[in-house]
């Protein structure tokens, strides 16, 4: 035989990502490497502390949707390059409604069809090891990615029905497109949303844990502070030493880690984390980790990277604190979600009228054809949080800010002041100074629990704290 017989044929261009990685293949391989295999733990797992809540709120969703079938995707692993893919996580809406979290096997569907009462999670089946998919198929093989749990494994674990996804084409080849329902639904997202406000025990103790290993990602970011302090991307020496605690007590970050020393403060969203620390400067590091249940924190605290804040930043520092202390003071079953931001805005409004940066009243500015005090805190000072960051966010829009509060929704409360470094419109020692203070709270029976209370809060703790772990 030449060595052009056993060359394979040229791959499509499209298959051809994974030269690199030198796969061997031709029968007598496949035979050798099939062989000799001890057998595998078919052990069947305990349920699942979530599978009853997800049972219960499958339950919901069948009822909203009768007659219908309502097939929610997991999603695929997303595409970083060639074979090369990002960190899979699941979409939330599939987490939710089957407690599979992290480990949940890419391309998985929930088919919940309320026309038979059955509800089945489709996913793909482990391969054999006489497979080429095992030991070939970087993408999806297990050889690659390590095993995949059984049908009945993931059966026993959520307690649910499963079968193969090769099966999943045929049962839905047999539906009419008006019976079926997808994520592409608004109705269906709407609802999935919506039904998310209220958490139930299991997801507050999830939030718990995030909340609790985000607070161990700031400590960890106090006691490297003095590496960042000085190196020429102290950002990304704060952005890594929260990023290892998100990996070691968590899944992933919740979101981008927000980094911003100095003046960077002052972009909301600053992600590039590039930026030197230098001593005198804040640091606003706003990050959260996700746990293995992918239930998030979001957490900001603003700290003086030499330990004192200036008397400029503290003054900075105490208003958004006195801003976000009033929220925390109204906050209550029967109270309007939306007046979580009128009240930091009335406080914001009154801070900036004082300093003198508008001319009018505050109460003037509060009128919504004015509005000038937002132009040094442009965003909203709550969002819903859970499985994800800005949670419940397809909701209609009038039911998330009027809906009143109602024990058991988790939320955020982060004012902030912003004094762009070119603001001409306040004095010169304000300018390049941005400050966030962001809680995640727990609405309860008689108000709000501070669910992250184990960081400092107060100008004088926050220079306690730091003077402890550095
Ligand atoms: N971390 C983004 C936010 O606070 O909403
Ligand atoms: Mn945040
Ligand atoms: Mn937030």
């Amino acid at each position: 035989m030449s060595n052009e017989d056993q060359k394979p044929a040229e791959a499509p261009i499209a298959e051809r990502g994974s030269y690199r990685s030198h796969r061997p293949h031709g029968p007598k391989f496949l035979a050798y490497i099939s062989a000799n295999w001890a057998d595998r733990d078919n052990s069947l797992p305990a349920r699942a502390e979530m599978a009853p809540m997800a049972k219960a709120r499958r339950a919901l969703v069948a009822d909203k949707f009768a007659g219908k079938v309502v097939l929610i995707h997991s999603g695929a692993m997303k595409q970083r390059s060639n074979d090369t893919e990002y960190r899979y996580r699941p979409h939330a809406a599939f987490t939710h409604l089957t407690g599979w979290g992290s480990v949940t096997v890419p391309d998985s569907v929930l088919v919940i069809d309320t026309r038979h009462s059955t509800q089945t999670v489709y996913l793909r089946e482990t391969a054999g090891r006489d497979s080429e998919e095992f030991y070939a198929n970087s993408a999806i093989g297990e050889f690659w990615l390590g095993p995949r749990p059984t049908l009945a494994q993931v059966s026993a674990l959520l307690d649910i029905d499963t079968k193969a996804l090769g099966e999943l084409d045929d049962f839905r080849a047999g539906l009419h497109d008006s019976e079926v329902l997808t994520l592409e639904n608004e109705e269906l997202v709407e609802f999935l949303s919506e039904m998310r406000f209220v958490k139930d025990a299991l997801e507050i103790a999830e939030m718990r844990k995030a909340v609790a290993a985000s607070v161990k990602g700031f400590e960890e970011v106090a006691k490297n502070l003095h590496l960042a302090v000085g190196h020429h991307r102290g950002e990304r020496v704060v952005e890594t030493s929260f990023f290892s605690q998100a990996r070691i007590e968590g899944y992933d970050l919740g979101y981008e880690t927000i980094a911003a020393a100095g003046h960077h403060a002052c972009i909301l969203h600053w992600m590039v984390n590039d930026g030197p620390i230098k001593d005198g400067d804040l640091l606003l590091l706003d990050a959260g980790v996700e746990v293995d249940s992918l239930y998030t924190a979001d957490i900001t605290r603003t700290i003086p990277v030499n330990g004192k804040y200036t008397e400029a930043q503290r003054r900075v520092y105490d208003a958004v604190l006195k801003a976000a202390d009033a929220v925390f003071a109204i906050a209550k079953p029967g109270l309007a979600f939306r007046e979580l931001h009128a009240e930091a805005m009335r406080v914001i409004a009154e801070t900036v009228a004082e300093w003198g940066f508008i001319k009018i009243s505050p109460e003037e500015s509060l009128k919504p054809e004015n509005q000038l005090h937002r132009r040094w805190m442009v965003h909203g000072t709550s969002h819903h949080l859970g499985l994800d960051v800005h949670d419940c966010a397809q909701a209609k829009r009038d039911l998330y800010l009027d809906q009143v509060l109602t024990p058991g929704m988790i939320f955020t409360i982060e004012p902030g002041l912003y004094f762009q470094p070119d603001d001409l419109m306040v004095p010169a020692e304000l300018r390049g100074i941005g400050v966030r203070i962001e809680d995640n709270v727990l609405v309860t029976e008689t108000g709000v629990e501070n669910l992250s209370a184990a960081l400092p809060r107060t100008a004088v703790e926050v220079e306690k704290w730091l003077a402890k772990l550095s």
